[in-house]
């Protein structure tokens, strides 16, 4: 949280990560994979919208049961990542930043998949504002997060740049889970399921690593 909080820079930086973010060693997103993959989502027959799909690790998951998979992402360089990984015709990449309204159509998305992007966007509430205009009565939104004990220990995303061997921090806001929570349910939708993660190995005192938060559009 010390970098300053300039979007711009966001897309800038993972354009730069996109080449060595699936081969760098990731806690964090083999957690938030982890995570995602556990969480009993129904893909079947669904029609599933990714947000800040990165290169296309979970898009690729998703994409094996769902109907098909819309997944935006700001950043270039995830973006054409993601497009080597998987080049399904049910699954279409979309530049777009998830702060401005979705390209999608009010009521018709099954499941909104949320990983590891939300530390990078200030305002939560647009983003559940969205979820719950586009998605359909009995559809689900699921998040997992970098937990905000974590972030009040320093820790955001984070990669070696390299142009020039330095570390570099990407802009990241603090995000309670109470906001998360506040967030889905001023936006109309009904919170089923909250959940904190720490690595397998991890002491019982040690901060969760991830948060995820899930909702339904009633
Ligand atoms: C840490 S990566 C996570 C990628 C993937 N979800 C995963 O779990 O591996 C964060 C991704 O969110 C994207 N992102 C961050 N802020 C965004 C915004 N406002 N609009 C669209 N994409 C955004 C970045 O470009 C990046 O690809």
């Amino acid at each position: 949280m010390t970098a300053p909080p300039d979007p711009a820079h966001v897309a800038r930086a993972y354009d730069l990560w996109a080449a060595r973010y699936d081969t760098d060693e990731n806690r964090t997103r083999d957690l938030a994979g982890r995570v995602l993959r556990a969480a009993g989502l129904e893909l079947a027959g669904r029609d599933v919208l990714e947000l800040g799909c990165g290169t296309g690790r979970n898009t690729e998951w998703l994409a094996t049961g769902a109907r098909a998979v819309v997944a935006l992402d700001f950043s270039d360089g995830m973006l054409a990542e993601a497009r080597r990984r998987v080049g399904l015709p049910s699954v279409r990449f979309v530049p777009h930043d998830v702060r401005r309204a979705w390209p999608v159509a009010d009521a018709s998305v099954d499941l909104i998949v949320v990983t590891l992007v939300l530390e990078h966007v200030e305002a939560l509430p647009p983003v559940f504002n969205e979820a719950a205009r586009v998605l359909r009565p009995g559809g689900t939104i699921f998040c997992a997060e970098l937990h905000p004990m974590r972030q009040l220990l320093g820790r955001q995303a984070e990669f070696t740049d390299p142009a020039t061997g330095e570390l570099a921090r990407i802009a990241a806001f603090l995000h309670d889970a109470s906001e998360y929570v506040r967030s889905g349910l001023a936006a109309g939708l009904v919170l089923t399921d909250l959940g904190e993660w720490r690595d397998d190995e991890a002491d019982r005192t040690a901060p969760p690593r991830l948060i995820s938060v899930r909702f339904t559009r009633p």
